[in-house]
């Protein structure tokens, strides 16, 4: 019965097409967690082409549940995480001209650039989590560096093109959840989730936590934020929606 996290961002990009006031992503946030959503999640990226400082600051004090900021190591980034403190920070790759964040972290390669941001965003107690693909290398380097939390990439599931292509897709995930679990890691799962093939993830064993954006946001344009996130989080916990 995985928890769920709503990322905002899209409000946020809404309001930042026409540099403009709204839609706010902090009323946003209020309204998915009246829904149930159990964490709120937001990605403060390089460029702040979407969620601004300020945005996060106004989170910090309105967010009820949980507030997880997606981040790269960059040091300007850093700093206004540890100025906000939020419960949870995940470390993400990031480049500028990708549309979403493509692949997972590679914390193999850049161990030693991640081990000291880990570090000071621990000291301040945040839980630090690190967004990887499902290999298991990648969680091996993750436990090595003391993180407790990892965010399996979800989007070679989520992008297959083949019924056959999916499975091995999700039994990747399956076999390496079942590892970092035993390793003693809380595993959280994200990217490209929909309505429709959020279940078989949610379903994975010992899964915590589904972090999901793109798919909330463009039904509530239809349907609302609330009805929205209420309809994922019964799909996240596995009830018949
Ligand atoms: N998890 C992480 C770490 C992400 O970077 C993103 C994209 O911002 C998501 C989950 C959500 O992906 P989507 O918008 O495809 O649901």
């Amino acid at each position: 019965m995985p928890r769920l996290g709503v990322n905002i961002d899209h409000v946020a990009t809404l309001r930042q097409a026409r540099r403009t006031v709204e839609p706010d992503p902090v009323l946003a946030a209020a309204e998915a967690e009246l829904a149930g959503c159990d964490s709120i999640v937001c990605h403060l990226r390089e460029d702040r082409r979407h969620i601004q400082d300020r945005d996060l600051a106004a989170l910090r004090r309105v967010v009820r549940t949980r507030l997880n900021v997606e981040m790269a190591i960059a040091e300007d980034v850093v700093e206004a995480v540890l100025a906000v403190c939020p419960d949870q920070a995940t470390l993400v790759p990031e480049r500028r001209q990708e549309i979403t964040t493509e692949g997972g972290l590679d914390v193999v390669a850049h161990r030693r650039r991640l081990a000291p941001v880990i570090r000071r965003l621990q000291a301040r107690r945040i839980v630090v989590s690190l967004f990887i693909d499902p290999e298991l290398r990648q969680v091996e380097a993750s436990q090595a560096l003391g993180v407790s939390m990892i965010e399996l990439h979800t989007g070679a599931y989520a992008n297959a093109r083949t019924a056959a292509a999916r499975r091995r897709a999700l039994a990747r995930l399956r076999a390496v959840a079942d590892r970092a679990r035993a390793m003693g890691l809380t595993i959280n799962a994200g990217h490209g989730l929909t309505y429709h093939n959020v279940r078989a993830v949610a379903a994975l064993p010992g899964v915590a936590e589904l972090n999901i954006g793109h798919s909330i946001m463009a039904r509530a344009m239809l349907v609302g934020i609330r009805q929205a996130v209420r309809d994922m989080v019964t799909l996240a916990r596995g009830a018949a929606a």
